[in-house]
């Protein structure tokens, strides 16, 4: 049930997240949350998730939470970005629990739709394409992933119509593609982009970590040991840094590197060997089955 509460500066529109399934009754929630708010002119802020929240996912939410008077959060396991062979049906989906998370957080809605709302013609004849980085690193070893991504992150937003849409840095090539998309497509809203956050040894989080045994967590860390050796060995240049994070990783039996790469920030294209400026370096790979990506920002003097 609705309860307007006045919590300092903001609305806070309910006492606990609503779980909303249908785009109608979303929107419909959304316009009367925003009549309600005081004075009128209510921001509406969207982190879009797949669920299986963990700390990751809690931070976005409560900078969200912090940014705005009404957060929406979707969970929805989008079957367009993922390929034929991928872990689309073993994909953790546990919305109780997430749902349990997002109260803790004063979400006020979670969107939660089916295929069915989202694809009712089986999937989206329509599609938006991420054009050429979208064929690079992530997009190279699963075809087709940031269309899917892209496809479902601009019906979110215009179902959602946020004023905000906040998104973690740990999917690089993701924030890249779509902070162009709504460059490219004229999107009315802004981006928010929040740190990596890491377990204690440096594993990025990730709802797929939970798919590692102890032996292969373990050897993950060597990724973000990588990345770390790369940062420090960047005042040496592009290669040293290479070198730094190849030392720390190739030496993982359990790890199999799928890509190592320092791009340009601005383009997303590798950089060469003398790239001067800020740089973003790219790491992927297999653990077990368990794919895994990290980055990290490189400063080449
Ligand atoms: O990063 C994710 O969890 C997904 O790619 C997103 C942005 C929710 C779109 O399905």
């Amino acid at each position: 049930m609705i309860q307007p509460q006045h919590t300092g500066g903001r609305v806070n529109v309910l006492t606990t997240p609503e779980v909303i399934t249908s785009i109608d009754e979303l929107r419909s929630r959304l316009a009367s949350a925003r009549e309600r708010a005081v004075p009128g002119d209510a921001r509406i802020v969207l982190v879009p998730t797949m669920g299986a929240l963990h700390a990751g996912h809690l931070t976005l939410v409560r900078r969200a939470r912090s940014r705005g008077d009404i957060v929406v959060v979707s969970i929805f396991v989008n079957p367009l970005q993922f390929g034929a062979g991928e872990d689309l049906n073993t994909y953790p989906r546990t919305l109780d629990a997430d749902v349990a998370a997002l109260a803790e957080e004063g979400v006020d809605f979670v969107f939660a739709p089916t295929s069915q709302v989202m694809y009712p013609a089986g999937a989206a004849s329509t599609r938006v394409t991420a054009g050429a980085v979208g064929a690079l690193y992530e997009g190279a070893a699963r075809p087709g992933h940031f269309d899917g991504m892209l496809t479902v992150v601009a019906k979110l937003f215009n179902i959602v119509g946020p004023d905000l849409a906040v998104f973690g840095q740990k999917d690089a090539q993701q924030v890249f593609l779509v902070e162009r998309m709504l460059a490219d497509l004229d999107f009315r809203l802004a981006l928010e982009i929040v740190p990596i956050v890491r377990e204690e040894g440096g594993l990025a989080l990730s709802s797929r970590n939970r798919n590692l045994d102890p032996a292969q967590r373990l050897a993950a860390r060597s990724l973000s040991a990588g990345l770390d050796a790369a940062a420090s060995a960047a005042p040496q240049g592009v290669a040293a840094a290479l070198a730094a994070a190849h030392a720390r990783i190739d030496v993982q039996p359990l790890v199999k590197l799928d890509y190592l790469v320092v791009v340009d920030p601005r383009t997303f294209l590798p950089v060469g060997a003398d790239h001067v400026g800020p740089a973003r370096m790219l790491v992927a790979a297999l653990v077990g089955n368990t794919r895994l990506i990290d980055n990290v920002a490189l400063d080449i003097p």
